[in-house]
């Protein structure tokens, strides 16, 4: 048996638009995604998170179900409309009050939290002013984030300032699936330092209100990058979602590739997915040539590369799939595209995710030789299936129990290989709003009936339980049940 280390978080993660619900309630203002959801056309299925698994007044059972599995840290993001209706000035004391009865309920419940300043929610209010595209919303943002370490710095010292950028940046404002859609290059590339610089005066903030102690990170959803080396492919089976989001208007082209080819479009597509956020982190600047390849390049101000590159305590790493990728032309230059699973003929989930345990073994160490051997964790881990309930009401999900067995057996290589990761927070504690994607996809260990908001622990989650309890079991010997 692999052997953790006694401080190991086991955890699992959420955020707040996906679960809460209470979208108006106790004062809570208006979201981007509140807009987005209700405007037509913008969710699958026409859903939206206005009631959620509607954690807003679950939490308490929530609480304990965590407890039941034996989680000691919860991953959860703030919604900063909650808290702050209007961006900037007072706090709204129901919603702070809200977090407050949920961090106070985690501790008693001996689960560390995990606060994520942003996951994606912002106040509409500071969209209509532009949102991340303002210069000005990197100081609103860091405000907040001291508001925050201010309230719960006395209890909360793990922060994670901002989840998964790149999609802020890409898909948010680069990209027209999710708000404001703006469906711009030019404000990906802007956004992109706006993220960053956000993240490094938040970290600033943080640090300065709540101590040096307290332990701040930025998340990224990372991938290990392969090229592609196999037969030609049908272009019309092509992944048409990270086609866009990356090179709007990409099409293939009939110019021959070469292998250089093939080789550079890894390079470009490492740049662009994980160094673009990695290297100012660590380094304070951007990838050689990552502006000059996307056509496109923000502002950069004296000093804000220092401010950026204030090495944080740790990186959190979202970690789903590989990236397979080819190269291909556009306008005569060379760019990359990804490689479906589905062309692979890969195992894969319901989001068309391929399974690929291994990855996260390459994708730390690569990162543990390359960043100095930085401090990080798995900040989520997970995937969806269908889940069908079955004739004795369980939700018997061998294929979860599978996949989070074959990540854990990587996260127990990496630790033999000296990798400094202390914990691993599953995708997610329970089903949830899928963004655009709506209600369809389900990555909970605990599975939430939409119309009832009933909660039921899968079989994955029972799994999870026993996981950590043998896990932990030499160390204190505890045995916990379920209810
Ligand atoms: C990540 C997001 C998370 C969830 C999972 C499936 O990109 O951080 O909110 O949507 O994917």
């Amino acid at each position: 048996m692999t052997t953790f280390p006694k401080d190991f978080y086991w955890g699992a993660a959420t955020s707040a638009y996906q679960i809460e619900g209470a979208w108006n309630e106790d004062g809570k203002g208006e979201s981007n995604w509140d807009r987005w959801s209700h405007t037509p056309g913008k969710i699958k299925g026409g859903g939206s998170g206005d009631v959620a698994t509607d954690h807003y007044h679950r939490w308490r059972g929530d609480v304990d179900l965590m407890q039941q599995i034996g989680l000691t840290a919860y991953r959860f993001s703030i919604a900063w409309s909650r808290v702050q209706p209007d961006g900037r000035g007072p706090l709204n004391p129901k919603g702070v009050a809200f977090y407050d009865r949920l961090i106070d309920a985690l501790l008693a419940a001996g689960i560390e939290p995990f606060v994520t300043l942003c996951h994606y929610d912002i106040p509409q209010v500071l969209e209509d002013r532009g949102g991340w595209v303002q210069r000005e919303f990197t100081d609103w943002f860091a405000d907040y984030a001291a508001a925050m370490a201010r309230q719960y710095g006395d209890r909360v010292t793990h922060w994670m300032t901002i989840n998964e950028p790149i999609c802020i940046s890409d898909d948010h404002y680069g990209g027209a699936v999710e708000p404001p859609g703006l469906n711009d290059p030019q404000a990906a590339a802007t956004v992109t330092h706006h993220l960053l610089l956000g993240h490094g005066k938040a970290l600033q903030a943080i640090k300065q209100t709540g101590g040096s102690h307290h332990q701040v990170g930025l998340i990224c959803n990372l991938y290990p990058i392969h090229p592609y080396r196999g037969p030609a492919l049908n272009p019309a089976v092509g992944n048409e979602v990270a086609r866009t989001a990356f090179d709007p208007g990409l099409k293939n082209s009939d110019a021959p590739l070469t292998d250089e080819d093939t080789l550079a479009a890894v390079r470009i597509a490492d740049d662009n997915i994980n160094r673009r956020w990695l290297d100012p982190i660590f380094w304070g600047r951007y990838p050689a040539g990552l502006w000059e390849q996307r056509g496109y390049w923000p502002a950069v101000e004296d000093g804000d590369m220092d401010i950026i590159g204030a090495r944080p305590d740790f990186v959190g790493v979202n970690y789903y799939h590989r990236f397979v990728v080819r190269p291909v032309r556009r306008a005569g230059k060379l760019t990359f595209t990804m490689v479906t699973a589905k062309e692979l003929g890969a195992p894969c989930t319901t989001m068309g995710w391929e399974i690929y345990p291994e990855g996260l073994h390459e994708l730390l160490t690569t990162l543990q030789a390359d960043y100095n051997n930085p401090d990080l964790y798995i900040t989520e881990s997970g995937m969806a299936m269908d889940d069908p309930v079955a004739e004795d009401s369980a939700i018997h999900d061998d294929y979860r129990i599978d996949f989070l067995n074959a990540h854990l057996e990587q996260v127990a290589r990496c630790l033999a290989d000296g990798v400094k990761l202390h914990g691993y927070f599953v995708w997610t504690l329970m089903d949830n709003f899928e963004w655009e994607a709506g209600w369809g996809q389900r990555f909970g260990l605990i599975r939430a009936d939409y119309d009832t908001l009933e909660r039921t622990v899968k079989d994955s989650g029972r799994w999870y339980r026993d996981f950590i309890a043998t896990h932990r079991s030499e160390f204190n010997g505890e045995e916990r049940q379920f209810a």
